[in-house]
């Protein structure tokens, strides 16, 4: 397992400075030979339509180990055909750099190879997912990326929560890891998934299942090995204040804070139908039942945290735009998900 991190651990990154001129010749020349290694190698590009000088161009290798495994134990001519490409292929890297906008063009191969293993992981994924276990599905993702802090770079959307299960925080996960496990391992002998990116495709998975906005994840994220630190994860009694400055250290704002607590309208805990994902906890939140109904039930309307907020200035003024318009929490969730399952991801690169 070291072996498979040190070799995918070593990123080549290329950053563009200036902008040449399209060189179709050099294409050519290049994507036979990518798309012919398409299910071990792939490349990756930030969502961009063009290049820019901000435009980190990250290429990716999978694990050195995959690769071995497929060089050695297959004698055939192919192999040796495909290990002739691979020694092109590492010796002209070096060049490549040069060539910005034949990568890009090459890019295009890498992003069908990339998004043909994101629907084969939706696929498996859609195929374990139901309405009843959408919402311990979603709540894995914050327990898995909620550990990440700004200062130190720890924890985050790595996977540990693996072997988090017996911390009292996560009671009831075990479940819908499970259930992830069998997806996981149907796809073991064509595709190897982390954890980390398993969990954050599955939670986007039960949002739009329920009803709500559809969220691009990338694949790539790689798995921690050991437990991420204890006590990260804010408890359910902090006040507002207390949980803005949770999420500010893990780089959210009072915004991203009230948007991505509206995940809370999955569940239990009485923010409207428990397998609909709407605006329903916003709107809820404003009418403060647990104050205003005397019914038992309304009692146990949210939880400490979820009414705290409703307290705080910053956070009504969300709350309030949220309420009025579905659309835009939608919008800002699936922003502040895309953020909380990159947040201290490692990525898989050469
Ligand atoms: C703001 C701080 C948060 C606190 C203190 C908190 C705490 C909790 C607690 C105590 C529960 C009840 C668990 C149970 O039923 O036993 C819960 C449920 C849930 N949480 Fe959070 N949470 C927070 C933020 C989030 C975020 C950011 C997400 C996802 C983006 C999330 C997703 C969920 C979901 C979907 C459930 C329902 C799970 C189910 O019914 O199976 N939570 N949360």
């Amino acid at each position: 397992m070291a072996h498979e991190l040190s070799c995918v651990n070593r990123p080549l990154e290329m950053m563009s400075s200036s902008s040449t001129s399209p060189n179709p010749a050099l294409l050519g020349s290049f994507a036979p030979l990518f798309c012919s290694l398409d299910s071990k190698i792939s490349f990756k590009f930030p969502a961009l339509s063009r290049w820019s000088s901000l435009s980190p161009v990250r290429i990716r290798a999978a694990p050195l180990r995959d690769c071995s495994h497929h060089f050695i134990n297959d004698e055939s001519g192919q192999s040796r055909s495909n290990r002739r490409r691979m020694l092109l292929f590492t010796s002209t890297l070096p060049f490549l750099s040069h060539f910005h906008v034949s990568m890009e063009a090459i890019g295009v191969e890498a992003t069908e190879s990339d998004s043909s293993n994101l629907l084969l992981v939706k696929k498996e994924i859609k195929k374990i997912l139901s309405k009843g276990k959408a919402a311990s599905l979603l709540r894995l993702v914050f327990h898995d990326a909620g550990t990440f802090e700004m200062d130190g770079k720890s924890g985050g959307m790595n996977g540990s929560i693996i072997y988090e299960l017996d911390r009292p925080e996560n009671a009831g996960l075990r479940k819908p890891l499970k259930i992830l496990e069998k997806a996981r391992s149907e796809m073991d002998s064509v595709l190897s998934v982390s954890w980390a990116d398993m969990i954050a495709v599955a939670g986007a998975e039960a949002v739009s299942f329920c009803g709500g906005p559809p969220i691009p994840v990338q694949l790539g994220r790689l798995d921690s090995m050991e437990p991420d630190a204890e006590g990260k994860l804010p408890q359910e009694s902090l006040d507002a204040s207390g949980l803005k400055q949770c999420f500010q250290r893990k780089g959210f704002s009072t915004q991203e804070l009230v948007a991505l607590s509206g995940a809370h309208t999955l569940g239990s805990k009485g923010f409207g139908n428990p397998t609909v994902f709407d605006n329903s906890y916003y709107k809820i939140l404003l009418e403060k039942p647990w104050i205003t109904s005397a019914t038992a039930m309304s009692s146990m309307i949210g939880l400490p945290s979820d009414r705290a907020l409703v307290e705080d200035e910053d956070c009504l003024r969300w709350i309030k735009k949220y309420a009025d318009n579905e659309d835009l929490f939608f919008e800002d969730f699936k922003n502040s998900y895309s953020k909380l399952v990159n947040s201290g991801a490692r990525w898989k690169s050469l």
